[in-house]
């Protein structure tokens, strides 16, 4: 480990900065091991840090910085896909749909659209909302485990479309995870001072990735994309991120095709590994479980309960774990976000859709406090706390 440069380094007032001091009248934005490790008292300032390796001194001084939300879009593809329509493609029907998922319907992109192309359109109405032009991003985050290809990368397409003016564009692959993974990566690029205005996007097309014969796997997902402009505020913002991930689950949920691991063939195609596996049953408990615990750690970090939450979005893989956890936490359903019914499960894209979604009917106003949390493959999970 380095040391903290700033040790005993006056501050613009004279005052003695000290890591773990209460002295610490600032912000302290501390990147560990390249992550952000915030454990910030944000009444007092106090940041718990247990060693650095990075220090921005501009932030010490008086300004707290914090990520904002300053513009939401989002796009799905028009074309639905009913239950009713699966209902004569594979052996299913509406109701066992409805009553083990929640789903009713779901997007569904056509053979030229891909991720990017969701992306790009939610993008563009978040950048509208925001009032900021292209130009003004200064990093562009897509997260998504459907790319258009496994190089230009996503983050790079939807630049070519937006802006020429040369940026950091990168792709973030944490399945249903995604856009929680990349707030805690544009948090901490905010508040390290690294970028002041950032598009963090969740894209996916899952569908595309469906074998529509298995009818374990082709009712649950739906397609589409979710954007957020992202932006340095001195009022809070993102008061928190967690993320995590278990990889000894990762066979529960996967696509094992078309990877350097089993590289496109026929012998893939024939043996059908390009398709989305699951087994539903373990994924399903293991989701309530973390989901729920997630929340709950959250919001003891925050010293907050769930009175503290206007909303509560979850990420939307069955309606029957959004209410288990609801339950487990005691939260009302009348305060969480369902729109299952209409989307399935787009992956990615569930939670800045639903923001987007809460944003644009005023469900979620301004000064009001959110939470949201996912769950997804690899396993890959986060939770997070925002102030609107
Ligand atoms: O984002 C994270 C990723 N995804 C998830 O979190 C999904 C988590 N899992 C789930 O949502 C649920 O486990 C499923 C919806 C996938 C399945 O529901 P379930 O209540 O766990 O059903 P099951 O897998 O235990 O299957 C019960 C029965 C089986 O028949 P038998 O063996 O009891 O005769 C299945 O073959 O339901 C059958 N089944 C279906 N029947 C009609 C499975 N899929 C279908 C279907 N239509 N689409």
């Amino acid at each position: 480990m380095l040391g903290c440069p700033w040790r005993d380094k006056p501050d613009a007032r004279g005052h003695s900065i000290r890591p773990h001091s209460k002295a610490v009248g600032g912000y302290v934005a501390v990147i560990q091991a390249g992550l952000s490790e915030n454990r910030a008292d944000h009444s007092t300032g106090v940041v718990e840090n247990p060693g650095c390796v990075f220090f921005n001194e501009e932030r010490i001084l008086d300004n707290r910085v914090y990520t904002r939300i300053v513009g939401t879009g989002s796009c799905v593809p028009p074309k639905v896909l009913t239950n009713h329509d699966l209902e004569k493609i594979v052996d299913t029907s509406d109701q066992w749909i409805v009553e083990r998922t929640g789903i009713s319907e779901r997007r569904v992109t056509d053979e030229s659209t891909a991720a990017s192309d969701l992306a790009i359109e939610a993008s563009k109405k978040a950048l509208e909302m925001a009032g900021i032009a292209a130009e003004e991003v200064d990093l562009i985050l897509v997260a998504t485990v459907t790319p258009d290809m496994f190089f230009p990368s996503t983050g790079c397409i939807v630049h070519k479309a937006l802006t020429s003016k040369p940026i950091p564009a990168f792709d973030l692959s944490a399945a249903c995870s995604g856009y929680i993974y990349g707030l805690s990566v544009a948090d901490a690029y905010i508040r390290s001072g690294m970028a002041k205005t950032i598009l963090l996007i969740g894209a996916d097309t899952l569908c595309k990735m469906l074998d529509w014969t298995d009818r374990n796997s082709c009712v649950l997902f739906g397609d589409g994309a979710g954007a957020t402009v992202l932006r340095a505020d001195s009022t809070p913002g993102v008061l928190k991120v967690n993320i995590s991930a278990d990889g000894t689950y990762g066979d529960l949920l996967q696509i094992l095709g078309g990877g350097s691991r089993n590289p496109c063939s026929q012998k893939v195609i024939d043996e059908g590994l390009q398709y989305v596996r699951i087994k539903g049953r373990e994924v399903y408990k293991t989701a309530v479980r973390v989901m729920s615990q997630s929340v709950e750690e959250i919001l003891k970090q925050l010293n907050m309960t769930g009175d503290d939450l206007a909303l509560f979005i979850p990420h939307q893989a069955n309606l029957r774990i959004i209410e288990a956890v609801a339950a487990k936490l005691n939260y009302p359903m009348e305060k969480t976000l369902v729109n299952i019914d209409r989307y399935g499960n787009t992956t990615a894209a569930t939670i800045p859709l639903a923001i987007d979604e809460v944003v644009r009917n005023g469900r979620l106003k301004s000064g009001d406090t959110m939470g949201m949390v996912a769950f997804g493959g690899g396993f890959t999970w986060g939770a997070a706390v925002i102030k609107y």
